[in-house]
């Protein structure tokens, strides 16, 4: 039987190259190597939306919009309906369940490890009982699915050696090995660097988006920090960001002959850069007119989720079935009838 892949994007804003390198492209591409759920995690962008939106009136909206808006990216950038199941994460109730039985055999010690909590809190986002518990929701989005497989980046390690720790707690807890055992399986591309030679990242506002073009791509793009050698002064490809973005987009001919124009002298940064918007350009351009078009198509995005949901859901009732019957909680479809005497 093939193995389970699953994934979930926060819709928390616009998506950066980061994203795409580091995350995106592998998700799409595992698509023909697995039985694969994708889903956008609504629930957990809950914790963070009272800081994500101020303004109390616009939230629900901004949530909405936000979901809607990662839909399109993913459908736009190649994932397919038709070989993975693509969904809303609050579309399966189950999980929240899930997330519940799996915090009574959890100890607080197990989430006061965790990084995750204390970056964001240290970003001044509110720490709600939610933010605390975000991993045991996380654990219960790959558990309930029974994944075998989890693409994510590095630093969602800490979430998945919790997540195994918590499947170790339940079967131990029940006596049943109702979970597999999920491993991660990092993206290839360990680190994008952001404009201003950071990890790229929406929270240090340095991010190139995927979606974005014309002027304010080009502005994004020219911004990208640099040293200040003269035109004249050969220069060292493997200390520059705009080098480092341009290598991801291009065959290693491309970056050999790149490299020797740095190096030869006489080549400035500002043609680099350009070199650097045409890939940008010529690598989304195809990405950004399917978008253009689906995003004419609200119903047709809302009936994958909903189909992706269907499936998923259909995975989700039956863990919970093993789940509830496993710590003897009536109403599973053995339940009830059978179990009465
Ligand atoms: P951000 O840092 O912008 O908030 P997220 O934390 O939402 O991004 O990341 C979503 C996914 O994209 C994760 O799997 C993460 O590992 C990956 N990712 C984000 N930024 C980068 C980057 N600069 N390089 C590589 N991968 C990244
Ligand atoms: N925590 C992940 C992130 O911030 C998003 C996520 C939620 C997730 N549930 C998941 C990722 C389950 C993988 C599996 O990127």
């Amino acid at each position: 039987m093939s193995e389970r892949i699953l994934s979930g994007v926060q819709p928390s804003g616009k998506l950066h190259l980061g994203n795409y390198f580091g995350a995106i492209r592998q998700h799409i591409r595992l698509q023909d190597a697995g039985d694969c759920f994708y889903f956008i995690a609504d629930y957990h962008a809950l914790t963070t939306l009272g800081a994500v939106q101020p303004d109390i009136a616009l939230r629900a909206a901004t949530l909405r919009d936000n979901v809607r808006g990662v839909a399109l990216d993913y459908l736009a950038l190649g994932l397919d309906p038709a070989k993975a199941a693509f969904f809303r994460q609050s579309d399966i109730p189950e999980v929240a369940e899930l997330a519940w039985i799996l915090a009574t055999v959890t100890g607080m010690g197990l989430l006061e490890r965790a990084h995750s909590f204390k970056d964001k809190t240290a970003q001044g986002i509110p720490s709600s009982v939610g933010l605390f518990t975000y991993p045991i929701l996380m654990a219960a989005d790959i558990l309930i699915y029974r994944s075998n497989i989890v693409p994510v980046g590095e630093d969602q390690i800490q979430h998945l050696e919790m997540t195994r720790d918590m499947a170790g707690y339940f079967n131990n807890s029940f006596g049943r090995e109702v979970f597999p055992m999920p491993r991660e399986r990092l993206d290839a591309a360990a680190v994008v660097p952001g404009t201003d030679g950071r990890k790229m990242s929406k929270s240090y506002g340095n991010t190139i988006e995927i979606f974005a073009e014309g002027k304010p791509l080009q502005k994004t793009v020219m911004a990208v920090v640099t040293d200040s050698l003269p035109l004249e002064a050969p220069k060292d490809p493997t200390t520059c960001n705009v080098f480092a973005l341009y290598r991801l987009l291009s065959s290693p001919e491309e970056q050999a002959a790149m490299a020797d124009r740095y190096t030869g002298g006489n080549f400035g940064y500002g043609e680099a850069k350009k070199a650097l918007l045409a890939k940008i350009d010529a690598f989304f351009a195809p990405f950004r007119d399917k978008r253009r078009e689906l995003a004419l198509r609200p119903d047709t995005v809302e009936d994958v989720l909903r189909e992706g949901a269907k499936k998923a859901r259909e995975e989700a009732r039956i863990t919970m079935a093993m789940v509830r019957e496993a710590v003897g909680l009536l109403g599973s479809p053995v339940g009830w009838g059978k179990n009465r005497r």
